[in-house]
């Protein structure tokens, strides 16, 4: 081959090179992110399965206005290769138009979809929370659908109060052989008492569980847990699933009693598992937290607030709620932290924050960046 043959691949080469460089583009944490449609990402509260090397990003469907908090359409699908090119895969599952009875009717509250593949049935699992119509925040149930294809359709299944007629693996025999005045006020030193040893445990024994604000996790040995917070917001309970992910095994524990942890994150680093999660103030955000455990099933150690930045930054997480925590393809023992910007005023507004995840000392830190891309964490 000549030598200006030579130079001319080399030049092309470095082109093509500096062209995938210019590819990259960056994630603007809080302005409108447009899918392939041009139109701004409709998926809040979401969650992130990675599936043959593609992100495919679950989320609440969100209509305009107050009302646009309710489910009006369902769980919206999104697919990715790279993070930031998203293409609107559609309605994965569709609340119900035709029949008020149904638990999955429209107006209903559907939360925080969440889906797992399982390698042993060949299903795609999702779990959400589950709200019925017009009742408010009092139902707090958690809800099964199931597809044969990523993307969906996904086929409404059940929903339910886990747990039912089954202790908490950390309850001891006196907590429960404990009873209760349940009308005590929850709130003053004795009803708080009430409360970590177990009052609404109790309460919810024979019916089941709360299960509100949630995640899944499966880890690397393909078992896979519902972590949710129960107990009126005031605990959250790690579940194990059983081996098909459509249902509680029976074994759960009881993490932070009366912390009032909402919007759990867990992702895995180094044979540790982190959780990042939320105080509870409704739409408006508060200071993130975080912990660690050698176990999932704990003991779990608190490790303060992950944000790092000016006061406003730490106190409101940038001014989300997590959602979930992406572990980045190719880049391992790489995260993003996914949170929600909520506008509870005209809901499909939802905005998000996602930031790269470091860490100081042990403990995973985020950092607010305005504009950042994935070659952060080439660094
Ligand atoms: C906070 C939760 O994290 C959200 O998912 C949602 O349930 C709102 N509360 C409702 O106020």
């Amino acid at each position: 081959m000549s030598k200006k043959l030579y130079i001319c691949i080399f030049a092309l080469l470095s082109l093509m090179a500096c062209g995938a460089e210019q590819e990259l583009k960056s994630i603007i944490p809080g302005e409108i992110w447009p899918d392939n449609n041009g139109e701004h990402i409709n998926a809040h509260g979401g969650g992130f399965l990675v599936y043959n090397d593609t992100y495919y990003w679950f989320g609440e469907h969100k209509t305009a206005g107050k009302a646009g908090n309710r489910a009006n359409v369902g769980v919206s699908c999104y697919s990715s290769k790279n993070l930031t090119d998203w293409t609107n895969e559609g309605i994965a599952l569709r609340v119900v138009e035709d029949n008020p009875q149904h638990d999955i009717t429209i107006g209903c509250v559907l939360e925080r979809p969440k889906v797992i593949y399982n390698e042993k049935t060949g299903k795609f699992v999702m779990w959400f929370h589950l709200e019925l119509k017009d009742q408010g925040y009092a139902a707090a149930r958690t809800a099964l659908a199931v597809a044969d294809k990523v993307t969906g359709p996904y086929t409404f299944v059940k929903s339910l109060r886990p747990n039912a007629g089954q202790w908490p693996l950390n309850f001891t025999e006196e907590q429960k052989n404990a009873t209760y005045d349940y009308s005590i006020n929850r709130w003053n030193n004795e009803g708080r008492a009430a409360v970590i040893n177990g009052m609404f445990v109790m309460r919810d024994f024979e019916g089941g569980q709360m299960s509100r604000d949630m995640t899944l996790f499966v880890d690397d040995d393909g078992k896979a847990y519902h972590i949710a917070s129960a107990e009126d917001n005031g605990t959250i309970h790690i579940r194990e699933l059983t081996d098909d992910y459509q249902d509680f095994t029976g074994r759960y524990v009881r993490v932070f009693p009366d912390k009032r942890n909402e919007a759990p994150a867990i992702f895995k680093h180094n044979n540790k598992y982190y959780m990042f999660s939320s105080g509870c103030t409704g739409w408006k955000p508060n200071p993130g937290r975080s912990a660690v455990a050698d176990d999932i099933m704990g003991e779990w150690t608190e490790l303060g607030n992950f944000c790092r930045g000016t006061d406003k930054e730490v106190k409101t997480t940038f001014g989300s709620q997590s959602t979930y925590v992406i572990p980045v393809i190719g880049e391992e023992g790489q995260f993003i932290y996914c949170g929600d910007r909520w506008r509870p005023n005209n809901a499909i507004d939802g905005r998000y924050i996602w930031l790269p995840i470091t860490w100081e000392d042990e403990k995973p830190v985020v950092k607010w960046y305005s504009q950042w891309d994935l070659s952060f964490f080439e660094k």
